[in-house]
């Protein structure tokens, strides 16, 4: 959500930057901008849409060594020219780009007018340049920035940069993720270290409260204060080629099909065969503690969540363990009674959703016991966590969760296990589940086999404006989950139920043009689910079934039949399908399925 990227070094800063702005790209598209600095002033190009509309702008002409870049996903103001970072104070000497919200702009807006400020932009960023401004005393722009930053109220990752302080970035942290990468007599700063791996692998993420001074020769970071804090450089393993589409033509359509590697790696170095069960070196819990945990409560957004969703199923099944999954935004609000004997559970991709950071911090400040789930290692939330499982799936750049979501429900079934053969879950059901867990990869594989099968369904969905998703236990998180990536990518409205809700309402709205999409395992719900699936065709809806092979008493207007492992698993090779299904669907409707309209990655902001 909103991407940074900065560079100060010996090279021309404009094609670093505007690189790092094509790679940022996923973190919000509705207008780009740059600042380079000259000899004596900034050289500003900003403009409305995309990165490559930028580009019109030939900002490749601009001669300097340093500047900063943004690509904005809007939340104070339309996406428009004027409202595009970086923003300026009225002399134009000074330039910051911004992710987050500052919640008392209103306040300093007035009081900067009063003074004679004219805004030229809608953006609560703007407060910042005027603020820099107006406080610069000729102290080194670091501890003008810092005296700033204490009058903001609100998140921000913030960069800015100064025509008569050449060769110095400011960077300063707060809710909002900053990186800073070491180069050889350079240094880049971003909000997402995808920016930085195609020049350096060695990076330092600021805390909350920080601030950095960046200089071609190294950086220096304090509290607002001026008070130094101390940082170690740590190294990124994703490698640049991963952040390439390669033959694919989108982003979430090489994330599908790379899950079998995925899997593969989140699995490794995990499964004991020795006592069949995981073996998970980042949990630091003792065994004795985890012995005692009473209640596993999971949070998380999104996808995160509906995927927390379908490890708190697994949990309960194999650990015997009461477990739960809950949005981590309604979580961080509503006052949650804290227990001892809970353990805690954030799930995120990114690890920089602000909503799971913030139940992250309220869970630790009444004294919770809490892990992560999470795929970007370094992250806040794995740091905030300080323990936990790290998916290993690789970069995810299409805005859609695909492969996490995958990744995510395999990582909850290595702890279902774990904590379950610490309990009840005996030796020959371990077992089962390792060997199960080796097989999944290639069953993935087989299933992606069958994409035009899925394709061909795909032309039964497309043409509709509604479409309902229906499953039961952990069938209905599936359902969600394939809910949310179809109205996500398509803008098709989709609602998921779970399938015995059905006839308490929603089927009041099935007819002939709403396709109904129903999580079909063969378990002991399955001849419940047909008869949810007869109360549909009765009243002329069509049923596509994600199901597995064999006789079944109704006709499916379409149906895939994806073969049975163990049903622990099922939920997510089921799932797989309905990825493939969401995606040939947004491709009939022509929609822009790595960047759809009105998302971002990684949602930094409230
Ligand atoms: C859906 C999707 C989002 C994210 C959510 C949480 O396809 O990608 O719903 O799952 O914004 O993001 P992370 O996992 O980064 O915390």
């Amino acid at each position: 959500m909103c991407g940074i990227v900065g560079y100060v070094g010996k090279r021309q800063a404009a094609p670093i930057l505007l690189e790092g702005l094509h790679r940022l790209e996923y973190r919000g598209y509705d207008s780009a901008g740059i600042a380079i600095g000259g000899k004596t002033r900034l050289q500003i190009a900003k403009r409305k849409g995309r990165v490559r509309e930028l580009d019109e702008l030939r900002p490749l002409r601009f001669k300097g060594t340093f500047g900063i870049a943004h690509t904005r996903w809007a939340t104070h103001g339309e996406p428009s020219d004027r409202n595009a970072h970086p923003h300026c104070d009225a002399s134009g000497r000074y330039a910051v780009v911004h992710n987050g919200i500052v919640e008392n702009a209103a306040a300093l807006k007035a009081q900067l007018v009063e003074h004679g400020c004219v805004f030229t932009s809608d953006t609560d960023t703007e407060v910042f340049a005027h603020l820099i401004a107006l406080m610069d005393d000729g102290s080194p722009l670091e501890a003008v920035v810092g005296a700033v930053l204490r009058r903001i109220v609100g998140a921000y990752g913030l960069a800015v940069a100064d025509a008569h302080r050449p060769g110095t970035l400011v960077v300063a942290r707060n809710g909002s993720p900053v990186v800073l990468g070491i180069g050889d007599s350079e240094m880049f700063v971003a909000s997402d270290p995808s920016a930085l791996v195609r020049h350096t692998t060695s990076v330092v993420h600021l805390n909350d409260g920080e601030i950095a001074a960046v200089r071609a020769d190294g950086y220096e970071t304090r509290t607002l204060d001026g008070a130094p804090t101390s940082s170690t450089p740590s190294t990124i393993a994703w490698k640049d080629e991963a952040f390439d589409k390669g033959t694919f033509d989108h982003y979430m359509r090489k994330e599908i099909a790379e899950q079998p590697d995925a899997v593969r790696r989140t699995l490794s170095g995990r499964l004991d065969t020795r006592f069949q069960t995981a073996h998970l070196g980042g949990v630091t819990m003792a065994a004795r503690d985890l012995l005692d945990v009473r209640r596993v409560k999971i949070l998380g957004c999104g996808t995160a969540r509906i995927a927390g969703a379908v490890g708190a199923d697994l949990i309960e099944q194999l650990a015997r363990i009461p477990a739960d999954a809950e949005a981590a935004s309604e979580f961080r609000y509503r006052n949650a009674v804290i227990e001892r004997d809970t353990l805690y559970i954030a799930v995120s991709q990114s690890g920089e959703t602000f909503d799971t950071i913030a139940a992250v911090q309220e869970v630790k400040r009444k004294g919770g016991r809490v892990m992560g789930v999470v795929n970007a290692a370094g992250s806040t939330i794995a740091r905030e966590c300080g323990q936990g499982i790290y998916l290993h799936a690789g970069p995810e750049v299409s805005v859609v969760s695909t492969k996490t979501f995958t990744c995510t429900a395999v990582a909850f079934t290595l702890l279902a296990i774990h904590l379950g053969r610490l309990r009840d879950l005996s030796v020959a059901n371990g077992a089962r589940l390792i060997g199960a867990l080796q097989e999944l990869p290639d069953r993935i594989a087989a299933i992606l086999e069958r994409e035009p099968e899925i394709a061909s369904l795909a032309k039964l969905v497309a043409p509709a404006e509604h479409a309902f998703f229906i499953g039961r236990a952990a069938g209905h998180a599936v359902a969600a989950e394939g809910a949310l990536k179809l109205k996500e990518i398509s803008y098709l409205h989709a609602e998921a139920y779970p399938a015995a809700e059905l006839k308490h309402g929603p089927l009041a709205l099935i007819s002939p043009q709403t396709p109904t999409i129903v999580i079909l395992p063969r378990d002991s719900l399955f001849s419940k689910n047909i008869s949810t699936i007869e109360e549909i065709k009765a009243r002329g809806g069509p049923v596509i079934a994600i199901t597995h092979p064999g006789d079944a008493p109704t006709k499916f207007d379409g149906a895939i039949e994806v073969p049975a492992l163990e049903p622990e698993l099922d939920p997510l090779l089921l799932n797989i399908p309905m990825q493939l299904l969401a995606y040939h669907v947004a491709l009939l409707r022509g929609t822009n399925i790595d960047q759809p309209r009105n998302l971002a990655k990684s949602v930094t902001v409230e």
